[in-house]
């Protein structure tokens, strides 16, 4: 018994193992880092703002917002997403890149810019970081409308 329990744990290690192989001919190892332990995940409790998008692909992704006010400034931001690994990469990278910036310096954040800094995506996989980008605009124009 205890040896066939061995043996399955052994073709499971050795099958991960693959797994990971394969991943790293796909994807940098940022992308892998992000998808697998992603910065900022997760919702927040009383947001100033927050909202979902669904793209095209059939994913959503949702951003949470704590924004100081007076300097307009996005001081905490977290997200989820139902989306592939890449989308998981993407949305953390943009948490990273959105945090302590101002909300007009975020605005002008692209998904070439995410690609950059994630060292680039299968085309299968491009639309990930425009999620991510469509989503954060969405919530902040949201946020800039309830100010008028
Ligand atoms: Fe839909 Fe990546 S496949 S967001």
């Amino acid at each position: 018994m205890n040896n066939l329990n061995d043996q399955f744990e052994e073709f499971i290690k050795n099958l991960q193992k693959e797994i990971d192989e394969e991943e790293s001919k796909i994807f940098s190892r940022r992308v892998i880092e992000l998808s697998h332990n992603p910065k900022n995940w997760g919702k927040m409790e009383n947001p100033t703002v927050e909202d979902k998008f669904l793209g095209p692909c059939g994913d959503t992704m949702q951003f949470f917002l704590k924004i100081n006010k007076k300097e307009n400034i996005i001081e905490k931001i977290t997200f989820v997403t139902d989306g592939c690994g890449p989308s998981v990469a993407s949305g953390s990278q943009l948490t990273i890149m959105a945090e302590n910036k101002s909300i007009e310096e975020t605005l002008k954040i692209t998904p070439d810019d995410i690609l950059k800094v994630l060292e680039g995506l299968p085309s299968s996989h491009t639309h990930c970081p425009v999620l991510a980008i469509n989503t954060l605009q969405k919530v902040l124009k949201k946020y800039l409308e309830s100010k008028k």
